[in-house]
């Protein structure tokens, strides 16, 4: 051992060091009291026999980046100890040049033992948004005994959709995207709680008063969500609020533009509000409601394929079928 890289290992942190090919050089006595793995059993091993497989995949990119261009990378590692226990911790890891060879030193703090303040896991964090996100969507429409089934199901039915879109497109959309669409989802008709009962379960047509009334439901919501964020002004909820925002307020426009509550005109419509839209008809369809009986799945494929360039973008539709059809 380099008597430079020794002074290294006597920090009060846990300290690993490796080789610009990840390969690990050596470990201190902090990091295997942690871990709980021996310096013996894992120098010369790569780096990546730690990983948990938790650590977002853009944590490695970024560190790689940063590391092949010669400057320090901070972030958060979750990795796994000898014992297979998870390991949150946050780590420095800091290029250094000794002799003609270049080290990487990096150095972790344990997040599972701060004293002050808490560490929420990324993983955490988006399990508390969609449980806020679902109780939020479920208690504006409590007044529906139905409602929590149908929301559910249009997530799971927007995720399938987006998947299969994405297959057929290149993987164009990002993994984070899809999950704020299938998030974001759930919220689509929040603005029915503006609406009175007596016309929003009213069994038998409406009046144009009683439509004109009902058509308000995606700007209403936008207000609702405006609210939430400026209380919030989170920069946690920021991202999860404009894909919201864009589901409510479009997911009733339609492609021909004779939709409400802007009458926009195909792309003019944002993707994500023209999905969930596709997903919301078919479930309304299939769904048994006050002054309608279910229809079946045929039915109502019939009926989307019908409105292939009328209400939705024929691609979407075709799509869309391909998604449940594979589901079936
Ligand atoms: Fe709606």
């Amino acid at each position: 051992m380099n008597e430079a890289l020794s002074y290294f290992l006597k920090l009060d942190d846990a300290v690993i060091i490796t080789d610009t090919e990840h390969r690990i050089i050596d470990v201190n006595a902090k990091y295997e009291e942690i871990t709980g793995h021996r310096r013996n059993d894992i120098i010369g091993f790569q780096a990546g026999i730690l990983k948990s497989g938790l650590t977002p995949k853009r944590t490695y990119e970024q560190m790689k980046e940063a590391l092949n261009d010669s400057r320090a990378w901070s972030g958060v590692f979750v990795n796994r100890k000898r014992n297979k226990g998870l390991w949150h911790s946050n780590i420095t890891i800091t290029p250094i040049e000794i002799g003609q060879s270049l080290f990487f030193i990096g150095i972790f703090r344990d997040l599972g033992t701060i004293t002050e303040g808490t560490y929420v896991s990324e993983k955490r964090i988006t399990k508390i948004q969609n449980e806020i996100l679902k109780v939020l969507a479920l208690s504006c429409e409590i007044r529906d005994p139905f409602i929590e089934e149908h929301l559910l199901r249009v997530q799971t039915l927007t995720k399938k959709f987006l998947k299969t879109f994405n297959a057929a497109n290149e993987m164009m959309l990002t993994e984070d995207y899809i999950q704020q669409v299938v998030n974001a989802s759930i919220m689509h008709d929040i603005g029915k709680s503006g609406i009175p009962e007596g016309i929003l379960y009213k069994p038998g047509k409406l009046t144009y008063y009683e439509r004109s009334i009902i058509e308000t439901h995606p700007l209403i919501g936008v207000d609702i969500l405006n609210k939430i964020s400026n209380e919030l002004e989170d920069e946690l909820f920021r991202q999860e609020i404009i894909v919201s925002k864009s589901i409510v307020e479009f997911h009733h426009e339609k492609w021909d533009g004779t939709g409400y509550p802007h009458q926009l005109k195909g792309d003019e419509i944002p993707f994500e509000a023209q999905v969930v839209s596709i997903v919301d008809v078919y479930d309304a369809l299939t769904t048994r409601r006050a002054y309608k009986d279910a229809w079946t799945h045929e039915q109502a494929i019939d009926h989307l394929q019908q409105q292939r360039g009328v209400a939705f973008k024929a691609e979407l539709v075709d799509l869309f079928v391909e998604a449940i059809d594979a589901s079936a």
